[in-house]
């Protein structure tokens, strides 16, 4: 795969992209990384990429034309790319659209900064993503996290084939709930115990123990989830009560 940006701050991006497994993942040629900079597809003399808003209004916006002149040409060579716009106001990000992204071939990600972006320039985007209700100075954060998040689901990635599988939110076994507690040794600190189940080396006890955490754990911490959560009647009786 092969992930690009397009930001005003392109340094931003390299000390996450050469660190731990992304770092690896990148060595070992599972993903490749490319950081442009907007200015670049500037053609005045201060290398201008922002403008006021029409109509007034607190801010600067980023210009359409810089944008659409790089994303055309970056887009110009190999496969096409699949274009994400990072903004508040997107789509929510979700461990799907991380599995619906890690399928992509080449993937460009356009960060935004100062108050928006001129909404032509959306025109480009297949879609606009927001990693949470909460405004960041720029995309560039945004991109790091789905980057991230893509990055670990890739073939390889992760040391271990299993362990994107058996998690939050993940789409494969655990239904759409939080992951149950984990534990390692001691296994006594601090007055607290692991649960006994667990040291018991049954596997059938253990895994049964597990998703009932999980499910007490949605219900405690992301209520919103279980509605949603892949449930037998049984669990679900439980999990409304
Ligand atoms: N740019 C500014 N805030 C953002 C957010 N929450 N998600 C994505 N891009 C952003």
């Amino acid at each position: 795969m092969l992930i690009e940006t397009l930001s005003v701050f392109p340094e931003m991006f390299e000390p996450v992209m050469s660190t731990s497994i992304l770092g690896r993942a990148r060595q070992a040629g599972i993903f490749d990384f490319r950081a442009y900079d907007l200015r670049d597809w500037t053609h005045d003399r201060h290398r201008t990429v922002d403008d006021e808003p029409y109509g007034g209004g607190q801010g600067m916006l980023m210009k359409a034309p810089p944008i659409y002149e790089a994303v055309r040409s970056i887009a110009s060579s190999g496969p096409h790319p699949h274009v994400v716009f990072f903004t508040p106001c997107g789509a929510p990000f979700t461990q799907a659209a991380a599995e619906r992204l890690a399928m992509q071939e080449r993937l460009l990600f356009v960060c935004g900064r100062y108050e928006g972006i001129d909404e032509r320039a959306y025109d480009l985007a297949d879609e606009r993503i927001s990693i949470g209700d909460y405004v960041l100075t720029g995309g560039e954060l945004a991109a790091m996290v789905v980057t991230d998040a893509v990055v670990r689901l890739l073939p390889g990635a992760l040391g271990d084939a299993m362990s994107s599988v058996d998690e939050s939110f993940a789409t494969g076994d655990s239904g759409g709930l939080l992951e149950y507690a984990q534990y390692t040794r001691p296994a006594e600190f601090e007055g607290a115990a692991v649960p006994d189940i667990l040291l018991s080396g049954d596997h059938a006890k253990v895994d049964a123990w597990r998703r009932e955490n999980a499910i007490d754990r949605t219900c405690r911490w992301r209520p919103d989830l279980i509605s949603s959560a892949r449930l037998t009647d049984s669990e679900r009786a439980l999990a409304e009560q």
